[in-house]
């Protein structure tokens, strides 16, 4: 019985690396031995705790994979560069057979990815891209240029450039005064989500219809390390300060979390709760959607994590069962040594208008979780 599976094995190891060798692939040794990975072990890498969307994200991809009979190490890294790697090393020597990683700096995990690939374990990149490492499998996430199209979009629809239908506002100002914030410098998806907001907004700044007071248009001036609550807010001090007594009709804001500490220096600095710029947000967090309905904040980006969740978790089963991943997107994400491909979601835009149905009657909250 033991020499048949041992037999067993060895031609399965065989065809493996024929296929290994035919596709030139990586990964393909372990994959093509279909069903030798049932039950393997998946580690699960995930920036931070301090943000309820990271959670849910962790939590949905650990429970997924456990219902495909996957074994799951899920781990926080309290964004903090040397514990992410340290727990992806960890990983590693526990036998994982795959990894899924959302990275607090997409370019600090090429020396742990060198290990992963020198064992033959797949990388799947979880929402943000790992940068200068072709030791980067599949990446899922959303698409996010789109993303800061929809921030600047619904930006523009709240301080009423815009109609509700997208159309230029008859009754409009002539002028209207926007700060502008941007994510962390070192997460790939920040200059996307930039990109995507300004591309959008040039036209308006072009004719005179927007005006960034403190003339900080740099995606370097706007951005906030690690996307700290507690920095947005002290830059947002620091513009009033300079905006003197010019009142803002808007601020572009790339994160609920940043909207928060944002809204904590408007409020301070003299602005009523009722009567905020337009403030827009992402990832619809409790806290944040609670403030949209109070009128405070005026948009936020819903990314339906459990979407995401799925999404990697169909290419962790796929690659460990010698598939193909779907892919969708294999052009716009080049990390510097290749363009990993990609599946990207699609986001919506929530105000107080549609919130309801887009986050409630989704089951992604319930009523009683914004209450
Ligand atoms: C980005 C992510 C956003 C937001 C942000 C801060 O990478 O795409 O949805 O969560 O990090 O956590």
């Amino acid at each position: 019985m033991k020499a048949k599976k041992i037999l067993l094995g060895l031609a399965a190891g065989a065809v493996a690396l024929t296929l290994a060798a035919c596709s030139g692939g990586r990964g393909g040794g372990d994959e093509a031995a279909e069903g030798e990975n049932k039950g393997a072990l998946v580690g699960i890498a995930m920036p931070t705790q301090q943000s309820e969307r990271w959670i849910a994200d962790g939590e949905n991809v650990k429970k997924s994979l456990e219902k495909l009979g996957y074994k799951t190490d899920l781990q926080y890294a309290n964004d903090d560069i040397p514990t992410q790697v340290s727990q992806i090393e960890n990983m590693i020597s526990k036998g994982a057979k795959a990894l899924v990683i959302a990275s607090i700096d997409g370019t600090t995990l090429t020396d742990v990815l060198e290990t992963a690939k020198a064992q033959d374990i797949p990388v799947i990149a979880y929402d943000r891209l790992i940068n200068g490492s072709p030791n980067v499998d599949y990446y899922t996430t959303f698409d996010n240029y789109q993303v800061g199209v929809q921030q600047a979009t619904s930006l523009l629809t709240g301080m009423g450039v815009l109609t509700e239908d997208g159309k230029d506002n008859p009754d409009a100002k002539k002028e209207y005064n926007v700060e502008l914030f941007a994510g962390s410098p070192d997460d790939n998806n920040a200059k996307f989500f930039w990109d995507g907001a300004i591309d959008t907004l040039q036209p308006y700044m072009d004719k005179g219809v927007i005006k960034v007071p403190s003339k900080q248009t740099e995606f370097e001036q706007a951005a906030i390390l690690r996307w700290l609550p507690e920095t947005a807010q002290k830059r947002m001090e620091n513009l009033l300060q300079l905006d003197g007594d010019t009142k803002l009709d808007g601020v572009l804001s790339p994160y609920d979390g940043l909207s928060i500490g944002i809204i904590s220096a408007l409020t301070s600095g003299g602005y009523e709760k009722n009567a905020l710029p337009t403030i827009t947000g992402q990832d619809a967090e409790v806290g944040s959607v609670k403030s949209i309905i109070a009128g405070e904040q005026y948009s936020s980006i819903y990314k339906d994590t459990r979407a995401l969740g799925d999404q990697a978790v169909k290419m962790v089963d796929a690659v460990l069962n010698g598939k193909e991943p779907e892919v969708n997107n294999t052009k716009d994400y080049d990390n510097g040594e290749k363009v990993v491909p990609s599946y990207l979601l699609d986001s919506v835009i929530v105000t107080k208008d549609n919130y309801q149905k887009i986050l409630v009657d989704s089951g992604y909250y319930s009523e009683d979780d914004l209450k």
